[in-house]
């Protein structure tokens, strides 16, 4: 019987996406999926961390509208045979990233036409208006999109709101005991949830060694 196979289509800017990912292709590589990966090159990525108050707003502000960040071309192996396409990055300001927004005007058709795709989301905790912006991009081209795999950072509000601004900032405060690291421990996801993301790459691999997906 042939391979099942997956692309995955991802951005990640501080690597909460990748390493999520990295558990889910485990999940689907132990279960016999062969997958591959397409990385979304920014030509002019933002800086990390931001330098400034001043570029970080600027970044939250046009991301807010939607403002594309143009990538390098995908490799031709994209426009393959794929049983199912997952379209993985970050929320900014409540939208897609500016490259998964670059990569769906300039590829989504060619790549993900008429095929399956799902969302994969790593955010600190909006993701419904991405998905909504994927799922109607991605109509617009003939996909089936399928519910999203999303993760939301763990900690509570508001300490994984300023946890976030700090880490974009490149601020966040090292001494393990000090009073915000009590109540914000570290940026992103959990290793628990890493695991998570391992058990959705299994399920997925069941649902398409069993021919279905939904
Ligand atoms: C410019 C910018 C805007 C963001 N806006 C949102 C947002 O509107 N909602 C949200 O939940 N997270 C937002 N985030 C946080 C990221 O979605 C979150 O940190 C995610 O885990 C980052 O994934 P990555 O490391 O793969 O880039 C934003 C991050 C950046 C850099």
């Amino acid at each position: 019987m042939q391979k099942k196979r997956v692309l995955i289509v991802y951005y990640s800017y501080t690597q909460q996406t990748k390493m999520q990912l990295k558990k889910f292709i485990l999940g689907l590589e132990s279960a016999g999926i062969e997958v591959s990966q397409e990385r979304l090159e920014p030509l002019t990525p933002y800086e990390f961390p931001f330098r400034t108050n001043m570029r970080l707003t600027a970044a939250m502000f046009l991301t807010f509208f939607q403002r594309r960040m143009a990538i390098s071309p995908v490799s031709d192996a994209c426009l393959g045979a794929w049983d199912c396409i997952i379209l993985a990055g970050p929320t900014w300001s409540y939208h897609p990233s500016g490259p998964v927004l670059d990569f769906l005007d300039r590829y989504g058709s060619n790549v993900c036409g008429g095929k399956i795709v799902i969302p994969f989301i790593s955010c600190r905790s909006y993701w419904r208006l991405h998905y909504w912006t994927l799922k109607r991009r991605l109509g617009l081209y003939g996909s089936k999109v399928e519910k999203p795999i999303v993760f939301m950072h763990p900690q509570k509000e508001p300490w994984r709101f300023f946890g976030l601004i700090l880490q974009l900032r490149g601020k966040i405060m090292r001494r393990e005991n000090s009073w915000f690291r009590q109540r914000y421990p570290s940026y992103g996801h959990s290793k628990q949830q890493g695991e998570e993301a391992m058990e959705e790459g299994k399920k997925l691999a069941g649902k398409l060694l069993n021919d279905w997906c939904g």
